[in-house]
């Protein structure tokens, strides 16, 4: 179930989208016995009633006594749930659980600095008040930390018990919504962007429209980005979209990684389509997996891991990606194409030119890095400083300038675009870079970066599903975000 945190009055109409409606009483002004049933009835939709104080990540800073009256008085107006801390005084708890009625008692543990090694611990002594959901949310220092709150999970869904748990923090954002998969009763949601209660929350437009929280259930098969940030990717919107668009029950989430094997190691034995792979990790996940195919052994790099029946296979659709995109605009058969770069996607892009008889010429700011690429494409290098002296067709960005937050910058000087040309910028955030900016102005024909992405989350997507995206929803989609996110 999705609850919709309440932190002010004005927002409950808000909460349309989500099954319950968390009241934080502490946020709330004047709070009374008449103002408190008048909220519950408004919310028109079950109700927590949740009353944090400071040392619990809230806002309440009077008598303790007065706080724990306040949840009593929730119970005779019959809220539907009461969420009290269990470092709350034991006494008041089993009060509160002895004269529930018909209202459910959720018992909350929180550490907003760490997830403590004793964790279990900390379930059985909650269990020992006997609740109706045991509540346990703690702080991801490392991605690491979500799989014990995942087996936590697990752990009660075999002793029957019912349990609220996920992982708060940038590392523990994706356990909002898996760990609704694995069997916890309720993940919580933000009314709108700067109005979190916890760090971490999403949306509720982002865990419905992005995530399809609704949607998903213990048999949802798990898929997603791995990297190290993830914030800035787009493609669970795409991705997500696509499934609900082919009914498929499957999510796609983004998984900040920094312990990769360990993380590869957890998910290989659970029900996974896959994973997209980004920075830091393109190369060093090639050492996790069971096979990769042939191009990515040759480009150097896996972007895609495909699960076939418990093997992880490491595939690349970079080269794909940014191939087609070309494709779309211009022949590359004995084209002259530069390549800016000498990364792993730079390595991706020489690779598929390759393969298309461009005639290819790499530059980059580290000549001795062009030298090394260039060396194994057997083509020219130079640094970013000769592409002046140098007559090409194709003029390709596979350097990282450009990309936000540095949106003013360009890898070369306007002098240096050549009037006419192809000019493709695989930098994909801002949609239009500077580069491409010039470039247009100077009559090129120019190729966003997003539609790289597309094309390679296209094939990301058959890879998983064995099904093709629709294209033109897909591209119109992205598009419309794309340009709007860059405003
Ligand atoms: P990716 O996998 O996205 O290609 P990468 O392997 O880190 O990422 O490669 C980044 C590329 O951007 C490199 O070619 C890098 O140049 P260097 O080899 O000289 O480091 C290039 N790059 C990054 N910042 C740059 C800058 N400010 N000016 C010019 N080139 C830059």
């Amino acid at each position: 179930m999705l609850a919709a945190v309440i932190t002010e009055l004005k927002d409950i109409p808000k909460a349309k989208d989500a099954d319950l409606a968390e009241l934080r009483l502490d946020y709330i002004k004047n709070i009374n016995n008449a103002k408190l049933k008048n909220l519950m009835q408004n919310c028109r939709k079950p109700v927590i009633v949740t009353n944090r104080k400071k040392s619990e990540g809230g806002f309440f800073n009077g008598n303790e006594n007065k706080r724990i009256e306040t949840l009593k008085n929730a119970l005779e107006l019959g809220a539907d749930y009461v969420d009290v801390e269990y470092s709350s005084d034991k006494k008041s708890i089993r009060d509160l659980i002895h004269n529930k009625r018909k209202t459910k008692i959720i018992v909350s543990y929180h550490d907003f600095e760490k997830t403590p090694g004793d964790i279990n611990k900390i379930y059985v002594r909650i269990k020992k008040l006997n609740p109706d959901f045991i509540k346990i949310v703690t702080n991801a220092r490392s991605v690491a930390d979500n799989f014990r709150i995942f087996d936590l999970i697990r752990k009660a869904n075999k002793e029957k018990r019912k349990i609220i748990a996920f992982c708060m923090g940038d590392y523990g954002k994706f356990s909002r919504i898996l760990s609704i998969i694995f069997g916890s009763q309720i993940t919580y949601a933000s009314i709108s962007k700067r109005k979190e209660s916890a760090s971490g929350q999403l949306t509720i437009n982002e865990m419905v429209g992005h995530y399809r929280i609704k949607k998903i259930n213990k048999n949802t098969k798990i898929v997603g980005l791995i990297g190290n940030p993830v914030e800035h990717s787009w493609s669970h919107i795409m991705h997500n979209a696509a499934f609900d668009a082919f009914d498929i029950n499957a999510v796609y989430l983004k998984f900040r990684v920094d312990r990769l094997k360990e993380f590869i190691d957890y998910f290989r034995k659970l029900n996974i389509m896959g994973f997209a792979v980004t920075v830091p990790h393109k190369i060093k996940v090639m050492e996790c997996l069971d096979e990769i195919d042939r191009q990515a052994k040759e480009i150097g790099a896996v972007n895609t891991i495909v699960s076939k029946n418990g093997r992880l296979v490491g595939c690349n659709t970079d080269c794909h990606g940014a191939i087609r995109a070309l494709k779309a605009k211009t022949r590359l058969k004995n084209k002259n194409a530069i390549v800016l770069g000498a990364g792993g996607t730079a390595r991706a892009i020489a690779y598929g030119l390759k393969e298309e008889k461009s005639n290819i010429i790499i530059l980059n700011r580290t000549a001795e890095k062009a030298k090394k690429l260039a060396d194994y494409f057997n083509c020219d290098y130079g640094s970013l400083e000769h592409l002046k002296n140098i007559d090409y067709d194709i003029l390709i960005n596979a350097t990282s300038v450009g990309m936000h937050p540095n949106i003013g910058s360009s890898p070369v000087p306007p002098d240096c675009i050549k009037n006419g040309a192809v000019v493709f910028d695989a930098v994909f955030n801002p949609y239009k870079t500077k580069l491409l900016k010039i470039a247009e102005k100077k009559g090129c024909t120019v190729i966003p970066g997003i539609e790289m992405l597309i094309y390679g989350n296209m094939m990301q997507f058959r890879l998983w599903t064995n099904r093709d995206l629709p294209e033109s929803v897909m591209k119109k989609m992205i598009v419309v975000y794309a340009k709007n996110a860059s405003n």
